[in-house]
């Protein structure tokens, strides 16, 4: 699978992770920077091995993407599906490509392939209440709903209370709010 999108003069591709690149996603995963918004502020501290696990094995419902600007890898995104329902996860790595509106690019090309392709019915996320920027994406800018909280529910790495916040979208909703925005264009 592989989907491109144009955004800023620059092309994006989204294709389903391979072996080869567990050692990115190893360098990744156990860089606290990165991984702090998952609650991992000192990395995920696994190996190669689990890596290439993750990536490979078939008794899995999820699927791992690695999200490309033109020939460089930036970030990762994946998705659980659960009947018709797909839960995804995203995660632009490299900064230099963050706030810049990559990732609602990406995840309304995201949207169309499980929507369109998939004939998902409804897709799910979930972030933790203090990453605002990911709210204002799911919420403002791809207009899913916020369905539920649940404060102080996990604790992280590093012993601090964390909260979650959850947000879901129909397709009946993701095709209303796309139909009306285009006829007010
Ligand atoms: C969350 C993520 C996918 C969003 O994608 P993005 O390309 O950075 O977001 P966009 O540029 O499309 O939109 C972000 C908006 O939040 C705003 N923003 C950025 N940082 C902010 C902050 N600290 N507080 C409030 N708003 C903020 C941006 O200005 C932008 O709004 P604008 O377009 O109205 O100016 C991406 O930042 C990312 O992968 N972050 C790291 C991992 C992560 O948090 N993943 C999600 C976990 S569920």
């Amino acid at each position: 699978m592989e989907l491109t999108l144009t955004h800023n003069d620059k092309t994006l591709t989204i294709k389903q992770a391979q072996e080869a690149d567990a050692p990115l996603l190893l360098y990744w995963w156990n860089d606290g920077e990165i991984m702090a918004h998952a609650g991992f502020p000192l990395g995920l501290k696994i190996d190669l091995e689990k890596v290439i696990h993750s990536i490979t094995r078939k008794d899995k419902k999820g699927v791992l993407f690695i999200i490309y600007c033109a020939d460089t890898p930036i970030g990762e995104m994946s998705y659980k599906v659960e009947g018709n329902e797909y839960d995804f996860g995203i995660k632009i790595c490299n900064k230099a490509f963050q706030s810049g509106g990559y990732g609602t690019a990406i995840l309304k090309r995201f949207f169309e392939y499980l929507f369109n392709v998939k004939n998902a019915e409804k897709i799910t996320c979930n972030t933790n209440l203090k990453n605002i920027r990911a709210q204002l994406v799911y919420e403002d800018k791809l207009k899913m709903k916020r369905v539920k909280t649940l404060y102080n529910n996990w604790t992280n790495q590093i012993g601090e209370l964390c909260s979650t916040t959850f947000f879901e979208i129909t397709k009946d909703e993701y095709y209303k709010n796309k139909n009306s925005s285009n006829a007010s264009k």
